[in-house]
């Protein structure tokens, strides 16, 4: 039996302290040009005390046409002193309590807001199927810049590296540019970037060769992939197996199972505009653990350790996890509401970490997750998020987190906290 204290090991050498981790979560709190701020640094000295042995940054972007939301970290060239200390700054806040600090490397593709970009590149010319004119029709890379990309996410792991993080993570899930790149419905070229599931995957697997040659082979590699897109001739579960036995086989040291894009975002258990197509080989629960039985499915064919996140909360939760024989326990919004409540977990004062997604709206009936009309569907779920976004900048600021904040006006702020940003 496996605890929740137990170390893991990984297969470069490297040991993590214990079975729970922060998976990714976006903080926004870079200067415009990228650069980490101290407000960063003060967000992750709260985590530092998280109880989570493994830290994972919000993701940083290789690119700064193509950012994820404004504020975020940019290391889109290999980094100078500046940048380096900034960086460091960050990593040695997040690590002052022995947790390890590992840098989610991404770029936002076809899924970068339209005020930030028009044109985002992406695998295909095929815009996202969204209401709101939120996101631009994409450009097609060409080869040359495929191969650039692929050493920028190379270089940033470098830079990562050499800044004091433990580790990085490639972002290859909820529909970013890896993870569109898997997509058959997003990726629909003809040339050796794409066709068959080899072509689909080999931006992502010349990815993770170029970080490993950069990195060496004693520093941790994830991958974060989704179990399914959840949509009808999406990325489809056996296509996530096959491509976790790739990176199994490539030496990757952790692979993080989440699910869905902004089509339909599964990794928060939400609907998107379309039913969502249900995988035959597994489901998603509703309430605990979504992507587990995804998990227990793929255990016997991936010799990689396997992280899962998405709605794991109680401790009878994470102890059938590791019992299955996942490796380790991936933990988000649970930290938006308080910073501690994974260290709360271990010293056994509460039994299950805070489960605010279940009520968080922005109102009753039409207006809430389940709305008819589609524009208000899609609002809520911005303004859902945004209250998260909200919390992280308290946080960050020194406050206590506000829980009577309305998902209204969050997104009210973080519209107006994003413009002042843009406009710095
Ligand atoms: C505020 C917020 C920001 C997020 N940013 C990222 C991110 O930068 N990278 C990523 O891979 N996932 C991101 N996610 C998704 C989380 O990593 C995680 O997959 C998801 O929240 C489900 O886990 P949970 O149920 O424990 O919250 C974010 C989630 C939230 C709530």
């Amino acid at each position: 039996m496996t605890a929740l204290t137990d170390p893991l090991s990984l297969p470069c050498g490297g040991v993590l302290p214990n079975r729970l981790g922060k998976a990714a979560m976006t903080e926004g709190l870079a200067d415009v040009h990228g650069v980490p701020t101290p407000a960063l640094d003060q967000l992750y000295r709260r985590w530092a005390g998280s109880g989570c042995g493994l830290l994972i940054s919000g993701n940083v972007q290789i690119d700064r046409g193509h950012l994820e939301r404004p504020g975020n970290v940019i290391l889109d060239r290999p980094a100078d002193a500046a940048m380096l200390a900034a960086l460091s700054r960050w990593a040695q806040a997040a690590k002052m309590n022995g947790a390890q600090l590992w840098m989610q490397i991404n770029h936002a593709g076809r899924q970068t807001p339209i005020r930030l970009n028009a044109t985002p590149k992406a695998p295909s010319a095929v815009p996202l199927a969204l209401p709101g004119k939120q996101f631009g029709v994409p450009v097609a890379l060409t080869e040359a810049e495929i191969v650039d990309l692929i050493g920028r996410f190379a270089a940033a792991a470098a830079s990562a590296r050499a800044a004091g993080f433990d580790g990085v993570q490639i972002h290859a899930a909820h529909g970013y540019l890896l993870s569109s790149f898997l997509n058959p419905r997003a990726n629909v070229r003809s040339d050796a970037w794409g066709g068959s599931l080899a072509g689909r995957a080999r931006m992502l697997m010349e990815t993770v060769a170029a970080t490993r040659t950069a990195v060496g082979a004693d520093f941790p590699i994830s991958v974060k992939i989704n179990s399914a897109d959840f949509q009808a001739g999406g990325f489809s579960f056996e296509d996530c197996v096959d491509v976790a036995q790739r990176l199994a086989s490539a030496g990757v040291d952790l692979i993080e199972l989440s699910g869905g894009n902004y089509e339909q975002p599964r990794m928060m258990a939400m609907d998107g505009l379309d039913p969502a197509e249900q995988p035959k080989a597994a489901s998603t629960r509703a309430r605990e653990a979504y992507f587990l039985d995804f998990a227990k499915a793929m255990l016997g064919q991936v010799r990689a350790p396997l992280m899962v996140t998405g709605g794991i909360r109680s401790a009878a939760g994470m102890a059938e996890a590791l019992d299955a024989g996942v490796a380790l326990l991936g933990i988000g919004r649970p930290l938006c509401v308080d910073p501690h409540a994974p260290a709360k977990l271990l010293a056994g004062q509460i039994s299950s970490l805070p489960r605010i997604e279940d009520t968080l709206r922005l109102g009753p009936g039409w207006l809430g997750p389940a709305s008819p009309i589609k524009m208000l569907k899609a609002i809520n779920g911005f303004a859902v998020q945004s209250w998260y976004y909200q919390q992280l900048r308290r946080l960050a600021a020194g406050a206590e987190v506000d829980m009577s904040l309305g998902a209204f006006t969050a997104l009210w702020r973080e519209q107006r906290d994003q413009a002042a940003l843009l406009k710095s």
